[in-house]
């Protein structure tokens, strides 16, 4: 359909840069430099000055690179790690797989992100970290959450896998925590070309705890010699030349991004609200999430369908109620699963035109004033 709004299009993203990823390609083969070598050193180089943090390790994507800090931390079995009801099931799915206990706590309404008030009634004995999920693209408020879990010793996890390049206070996502984990799946604002990943951290043991256990627990100084159970979990050759390609485009990819929010803001018809964003953060806005607070969500998105503008979900169903989860839980968490029958998310990339973005508001417009008549 030619008058198609699209949810993410990264065909427009990599034609920008389609010349340099091919010679990559090429250059990847004929060096045979598929696996670590002078792109994957040079990615983390500049990735860990891009983030202002002292090191960064590439690993195999967004979920080892929680799973690896956590381990590193020494995170395990009788552990607590609280974790935001409303993510993706990756933030808490990495807790699990380390043999720690998930603890789901809310969200703040106004903009679906952690606070240190959600997080003070759940820290217990066990408590070792929180998951400081930057959802949407907008960091936590990270001296309210660090505020909290200092003095509690707790040590704050930044999930940075929709915040590549965010801010909070003109600090850096990935400078903050203890660790930042960082997906590249291909549709993050910094997207591979493939599966990819990323630890950043300032903590130079943690670094180098990382690394080894990325690499099969294997000795920083001996090939031959594995210093702790480690795994595989690294980041090729290939898909860091991308990475370095894609990440000089980033920061005008993003503001692209914030353009298309600001006219949201301006156009969305009133039932339509989309998350705060806060005065101290600066949002990479990875999705643009409204709620629908009068018109059904299942009507709103069929009539956008029918007019070619592409929607989705994030996430429909709360962490805390997935399969895996459930047995292990707490109640209710209000805020999180009152909004998950409510949210949109709505087209939402670096190449969206004004035209586009106004388009969409209109339509929504409209859908709101149909509902209206039809309850009237
Ligand atoms: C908030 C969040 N955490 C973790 C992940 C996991 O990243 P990956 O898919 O690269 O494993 C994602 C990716 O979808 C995510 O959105």
């Amino acid at each position: 359909m030619s008058n198609t709004i699209k949810f993410l299009d990264l065909n427009t993203t990599h034609a920008q840069v389609r010349g340099a990823l091919d010679d990559a390609w090429v250059q990847a083969i004929e060096t045979s430099g598929f696996i670590g070598g002078k792109n994957v050193d040079l990615f983390e180089a500049e990735f860990a000055a891009y983030c202002d943090a002292d090191h960064c390790i590439g690993v195999g994507n967004g979920t080892d690179a929680l799973e690896l800090i956590l381990d590193a931390l020494g995170i395990g079995a009788g552990d607590e790690v609280i974790v935001p009801a409303n993510t993706f099931i990756a933030t808490a799915e990495a807790v699990a797989r380390v043999g720690a206990t998930p603890v789901f706590v809310d969200v703040d309404p106004t903009t679906a992100l952690i606070t240190g008030a959600n997080i003070a009634p759940a820290l217990t004995a066990a408590t070792k970290a929180v998951m400081a999920v930057h959802l949407y693209g907008q960091t936590v408020n990270m001296d309210d959450v660090l505020a909290v879990c200092d003095p509690a010793g707790v040590k704050v996890i930044e999930d940075s896998a929709q915040g590549h390049g965010a801010t909070w206070r003109g600090r850096r996502a990935g400078s903050m925590g203890i660790a930042a984990g960082f997906s590249f799946y291909p549709g993050k604002n910094l997207g591979a070309l493939g599966d990819g990943g990323a630890v950043t951290t300032n903590d130079a043991d943690l670094a180098e705890a990382i690394r080894s256990r990325a690499n099969h627990g294997r000795s920083l100084n001996s090939k031959y010699e594995h210093d702790v159970l480690g795994r595989n979990s690294r980041l090729d050759g290939f898909q860091a030349s991308a990475l370095r390609i894609k990440l000089a485009e980033l920061d005008r990819w993003n503001e692209g991004r914030r353009n298309a929010a600001e006219l949201y803001r301006k156009n969305l018809p009133a039932s339509f609200v989309p998350y705060v964003e806060m005065e101290d953060a600066r949002s990479v806005y990875h999705l643009f999430v409204v709620r629908t607070t009068v018109v059904p969500r299942d009507v709103v998105g069929e009539g956008l369908v029918a007019e070619g503008i592409q929607w989705g979900i994030h996430y429909p169903i709360p962490c805390h109620t997935q399969t895996p989860f459930r047995a292990d839980v707490v109640p209710s968490i209000p805020v999180s699963e009152e909004q998950s029958v409510q949210i949109m998310s709505l087209p939402m990339h670096p190449h969206l035109t004004p035209a586009e973005v106004e388009r969409v508001c209109a339509v929504l417009a409209a859908i709101e004033a149909d509902h209206a008549g039809s309850q009237s």
